[in-house]
């Protein structure tokens, strides 16, 4: 082997582990345990983050930082087996009580029936713009990246790197946007078993408990907020360059046709087409369609 051969494969292995640097975010630094009684847990040195729960509670976790838009991926492991009844939830929201909140929820079923995928959008204080979605895999058998893309333009939630939902900015047309308040990112396990599995028939059989959902591969390039100031972070470690391109991201055609592609086959409820709930008239932003 030439030594110029040697020092690229060399470099190569420096570059790939910085990159994996990124990935291996320490979960001890990135959120603090916030309930459960010791049933939340931090592993293997920050790398896996485990959340349980049984009759006598839940547990969950926030984020040590405030993000003022951002791009955050996270791979999670929902319950396995008979998780009926519980609730896992993951979600952004800020305070007080006009709050905004991009939320995750994972409903559980009885062994081999689907988890629901529950999405909604609260914007100062008022949300009912719930989605629902099966998923193209089973959840529970493997770790697949959830992520929610925030900036000025839109909220994506995406499904490992397939979106499967879409709300953008249409504060022009009076659809109020959240970009003010600052969020934590947020989750817990706990029990619904009053409304989660199909609407609170079938309840949690608490002879499968403790109930285990995991976390790991956290990753945010998001704007953060230090004492008042916002900085945003997006830099490509294989580049010198600042990249920042996920604060103007939106759909290309592709990513449009896969969103097609899920809320075809995949999408079991959409508040933009229960007119029963509105009968006032529907919300603004169901009306306005892409510009196609
Ligand atoms: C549970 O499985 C049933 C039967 O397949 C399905 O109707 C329901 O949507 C599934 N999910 C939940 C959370 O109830
Ligand atoms: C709860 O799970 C146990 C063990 O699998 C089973 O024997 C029992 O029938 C389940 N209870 C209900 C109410 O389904």
């Amino acid at each position: 082997m030439t030594s110029s051969s040697s020092a690229m494969i060399l470099l190569l292995i420096l570059l790939a582990s910085s990159h994996l640097a990124v990935y291996a975010a320490n979960l001890n630094q990135d959120f603090d345990i916030t309930w459960g009684d010791g049933r939340a847990k931090i592993l293997n040195n920050g790398e896996l983050l485990t959340l349980s729960l049984d009759r006598a509670s839940g547990s969950g976790f926030q984020s040590t930082n405030e993000y003022l838009f951002g791009k955050i991926d996270m791979q999670l492991k929902f319950v396995p087996g008979n998780s009926a009844g519980t609730v896992t939830a993951y979600y952004l929201s800020s305070k007080g009580s006009i709050w905004d909140e991009i939320d995750f929820e994972f409903l559980g079923n009885l062994s081999g029936d689907p988890y629901i995928v529950h999405t909604n959008i609260y914007t100062h204080g008022k949300g009912n713009r719930e989605q629902q979605f099966y998923l193209w895999f089973d959840p529970t058998s493997n770790f697949h990246t959830y992520s929610i893309l925030w900036n000025p333009r839109s909220i994506i939630f995406s499904v490992d790197g397939t979106p499967i939902r879409e709300f953008k900015n249409f504060e022009s047309m009076g659809v109020p946007f959240p970009k003010t308040q600052p969020m934590r990112l947020y989750s817990s396990l706990w029990n619904a078993d009053d409304w989660a599995t199909r609407g609170g028939l079938v309840q949690t059989n608490w002879t499968q408990a403790p109930f285990t959902a995991s976390y790991r591969g956290f990753k945010a390039n998001a704007c953060v907020l230090t004492s008042g100031k916002s900085s945003c972070t997006g830099k490509s470690p294989l580049s010198t360059s600042t990249n920042e391109a996920w604060l103007r991201e939106e759909l290309d055609t592709i990513e449009q046709e896969r969103l097609k592609w899920v809320q075809s086959n995949y999408m079991i409820y959409n508040y933009c087409t229960d007119s029963k709930r509105f009968p006032q008239g529907m919300p603004p932003e169901c009306g306005i369609t892409r510009g196609s």
